[in-house]
């Protein structure tokens, strides 16, 4: 069962606690909420899963970037995934082991590159400049570099084109055709290069999990062969990417086991260190984006419930059509059931939380919660409209406990002290 959940009357609880009592206790809306027993729990299902392999479960940093939640995270034995300099700063700061953080992506900036290689963050290769830089940064910070080569696999996720990467035509890492090339210039730079492994992350909202066994066995025969070259590889990092029930269907979606059986044998059989990168499946379902009701109305054939939380602050229904359940937090009522649009008051009508739902009809100032916000909704929040970051706490233990200030307009006004 997740953490949220219903009381025996019928209201909506995480963790015990009433989320109505929630939003009165609470001084700003909308707000995001969290289960911290849920992120232990969806953390133990990796760690279940990886039991008798060697391994490392970098967590993909840009899902969720609290600090109080990496933290946590590190504390029960996560690495980290980082895709910029502040994320490696961020990734310090949380006290994570830069032994297990793997800085990653397709534009990094040397300076960010040098502050990786001082901290002896595992590196990936994701292009030719992207090479040449580290080579740069290794020198500056005068150290040796642990690079792991990108490869763009061509395997296909079947996901949302915006969150597909491994396809052959995607912006990410290097083709196989290039693959000596590369090995060949790692072996002119000893000095600041050491390869350990390779990589490759084929996309996110993944359901069905035999890709990942068709690409590690892809990446597999690289290590062959860059091995046969005389290279001590040693890392397998499989990316991120598995899904989640947004939908609440109860459909029978693959688990983190799931996902790691599909490579056990492989990864035990070669005594590889297996490097695991999930975001979305640790932090997605841990958390609601708690809103209450503004007003409903109805334009011509539409109703409309309007809320406080909008695309400012999660955009993945705009961005991607994605879907994310959303239900009152009072009981599942008798009343007439109508089909509403769910949308924010920000000026645009890409604005929407959720079409098509069927709810009762709510009261103004009834609580409304969109689920599975943990992952990409408060790290790909904005201020447009100046609708200022939300706070964000969590329930620990039978606490609650405020996580993040929500953001203000004096913290906005400051950006211009001084001009
Ligand atoms: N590793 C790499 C190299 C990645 O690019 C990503 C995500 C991950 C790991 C973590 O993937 P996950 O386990 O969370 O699926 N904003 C989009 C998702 C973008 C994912 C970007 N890369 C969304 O809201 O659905």
């Amino acid at each position: 069962a997740g953490c949220f959940t219903r009381s025996p009357d019928g209201y909506l609880c995480c963790e015990g606690f009433l989320v109505q009592d929630v939003m009165d206790a609470v001084e700003r809306r909308p707000f995001y909420l969290y289960s911290k027993a849920q992120i232990t729990r969806n953390f133990e299902s990796y760690r279940e899963a990886l039991e008798g392999l060697r391994s490392i479960v970098g967590y993909a940093v840009k899902a969720n970037n609290n600090l109080k939640i990496l933290e946590h995270l590190r504390e029960l034995g996560c690495g980290a995934v980082l895709v910029s300099g502040n994320e490696v700063r961020l990734a310090l700061r949380a006290g994570f082991d830069p032994a297990r953080c793997v800085f990653n992506g397709n534009g990094k900036l040397v300076e960010d590159l040098v502050l990786a290689a001082k901290e002896g963050v595992f590196v990936n290769i994701d292009s030719e400049f992207d090479l040449e830089n580290i080579v740069i940064a290794a020198r500056v910070a005068g150290k040796v570099v642990q690079v792991l080569l990108r490869i763009n696999p061509d395997v296909d996720p079947q996901v949302h084109p915006y969150v597909a990467t491994g396809n052959k035509n995607s912006k990410f890492g290097i083709r196989n055709e290039k693959l000596q090339w590369f090995l060949d210039v790692i072996k002119l730079h000893p000095k600041e290069l050491k390869l350990v492994g390779v990589h490759c992350h084929l996309g996110s909202t993944i359901t069905k999990v035999d890709i990942f066994e068709d690409a590690a066995v892809l990446m597999v025969n690289y290590i062959d062969e860059i091995q046969s070259q005389g290279f001590e590889v040693e890392y397998l990092n499989i990316g991120g990417g598995l899904g989640i029930d947004y939908y609440h269907s109860g459909a029978i979606l693959p688990t983190p086991m799931d996902l790691i059986n599909t490579v056990r044998e492989l990864v035990h059989s070669r005594s590889l260190n297996l490097i695991i990168e999930p975001g979305r499946s640790l932090i997605a379902n841990t958390c609601c984006f708690v809103n209450r009701v503004i007003g409903v109305k109805t334009n011509g054939t539409k109703n409309f419930v309007v809320i406080d939380g909008s695309m400012a602050e999660l955009i993945r229904p705009s961005l991607y059509g994605a879907y994310q359940h959303i239900e009152l937090v009072s009981p599942p009522s008798d009343a007439e059931i109508s089909t509403f649009d769910v949308v924010g008051p920000v000026c645009e009508s890409a604005d929407f939380l959720g079409k098509d739902r069927e709810l009762p009809t709510p009261v103004k100032g009834a609580g409304l919660v969109v689920h599975d916000a943990g992952a990409y909704c408060m790290s790909m929040a904005s201020t447009y409209n100046l609708k200022m970051r939300p706070p964000e706490y969590w329930v620990d233990d039978g606490s609650l406990v405020k996580i993040r200030h929500g953001e203000t307009f004096d913290d906005f006004m400051k950006f211009f002290d001084g001009l």
